[in-house]
């Protein structure tokens, strides 16, 4: 016989829905303590480490001595978002199965985002979904794709087309990572700490702006990034389902989605970071004309993205295609391109449209001010 239970009233699931999968997120000091005490929260059979063949060579030798460990199951997907693809994910659902994984197996996800947002996506719906812990090894992972339950892959030339949200039981954030990044990477993630910043208050952002990228100091780094990821799990706590605050986070990525489908497309990718960096670039300018975001402001935080991420190059025969892509971003409702744009430093404003006429002058702003 059927059981219904009864669901808590409109208003009040996504407070049932925070409650129900709150994500614990754990700046670590000491990742072979803070991850033995996330294993042990989760009753599991069987633990899985799912690594990328980078950090299979760079990252894995740094948690495998781990005693409680040396019984896990290993499956290693290929590098880059150019895997974040069904066939990758068909590979793991399979070596799930072939290693008999069951519902209350465990899997930890060792990587960047593609690792955390295709392992993310592969646990959540393998048999209904199993739990998985995230351990992001790259900036952007840390401060972004790891926290706040995105998961999915790319799909119909699309980027993360196909998902589900679906929280990691614990993120374990160990800025030691960082030390192998290599510089585009750092920059990469860096860029989502400038979105942060924009969003939050003018001390964060300016400090953000002061920071020496190359001559990176790991211990100041790892203080911004504490507050990176605190930004961002205040504002998933809120709205986990994006429905209103959490479009917050999108800033920069509306056109810095559609830069990215293009250099895809013309066979010269960037990372996702520099594409949002291009993008903020665009979006801090319909933020000025259509909220009166500060023009000074503008100024310096376009002057950091042209000195750290150079220039994304494209003349006005793209503006077609640019605007193609832009339509087929998952944040529209009923065909209108969603921006969110801001009239200062931390006055988010979401839900915003501009014109085809606008956005070309957006193009030819971006043209200009980053030759
Ligand atoms: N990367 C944006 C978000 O998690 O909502």
């Amino acid at each position: 016989m059927t059981k219904y239970v009864s669901l808590p009233p409109d208003s009040d699931i996504e407070t049932f829905f925070v409650h129900m999968n709150k994500q614990e997120v754990i700046l670590s000091e000491n990742l072979e303590k803070s991850l033995q005490t996330a294993t042990d929260k989760n009753k599991y059979d069987k633990l899985f480490i799912l690594t990328d063949e980078c950090t299979h060579r760079l990252c894995l030798p740094l948690v495998q001595p781990f005693g409680f460990l040396s019984d896990a199951e290993h499956i290693v997907i290929g590098a880059t978002d150019t895997h974040k693809t069904l066939e990758t994910l068909a590979h793991v659902w399979k070596s799930l199965g072939d290693k008999e994984a069951t519902r209350h197996s465990l899997m930890i996800n060792l990587g960047g985002g593609m690792v955390t947002d295709l392992g993310g996506f592969a646990a959540s719906t393998f048999k209904r979904g199993i739990a998985y812990i995230n351990i992001p090894t790259t900036l952007l992972a840390m401060v972004d794709a790891s926290v706040g339950g995105k998961t999915g892959i790319n799909f119909n030339g699309l980027k993360n087309e196909i998902g589900v949200f679906s929280p990691a039981r614990s993120v374990l954030i160990d800025t030691d990572f960082l030390r192998t990044l290599d510089y585009q990477n750092l920059a990469s993630g860096y860029a989502e700490m400038i979105k942060h910043g924009l969003i939050s208050t003018t001390d964060h952002w300016g400090e953000l702006l002061n920071f020496d990228l190359q001559q990176t100091d790991y211990k100041a780094l790892q203080t911004l990034v504490a507050k990176s990821v605190k930004i961002k799990e205040d504002i998933v706590e809120q709205d986990p389902l994006e429905h209103g605050i959490r479009k917050a986070l999108n800033l920069g990525h509306t056109v810095g989605h559609a830069f990215e489908s293009l250099a895809l497309e013309e066979n010269r990718p960037h990372l996702h970071g520099y594409a949002v960096a291009w993008g903020m670039v665009c979006e801090l300018y319909l933020a000025n004309l259509k909220c009166g975001f500060p023009t000074d402001k503008m100024r310096q935080t376009i002057r950091f993205i042209r000195e750290t991420y150079g220039n994304f190059h494209f003349d006005c025969k793209h503006y077609d295609r640019l605007y193609k892509f832009m339509t087929h971003d998952k944040k529209n409702t009923s065909g209108i391109i969603n921006f969110t744009l801001l009239g200062e430093v931390g006055d988010i404003r979401i839900n915003q449209s501009a014109t085809r006429q606008e956005i070309d002058e957006m193009f030819d702003f971006y043209r200009e001010t980053m030759l």
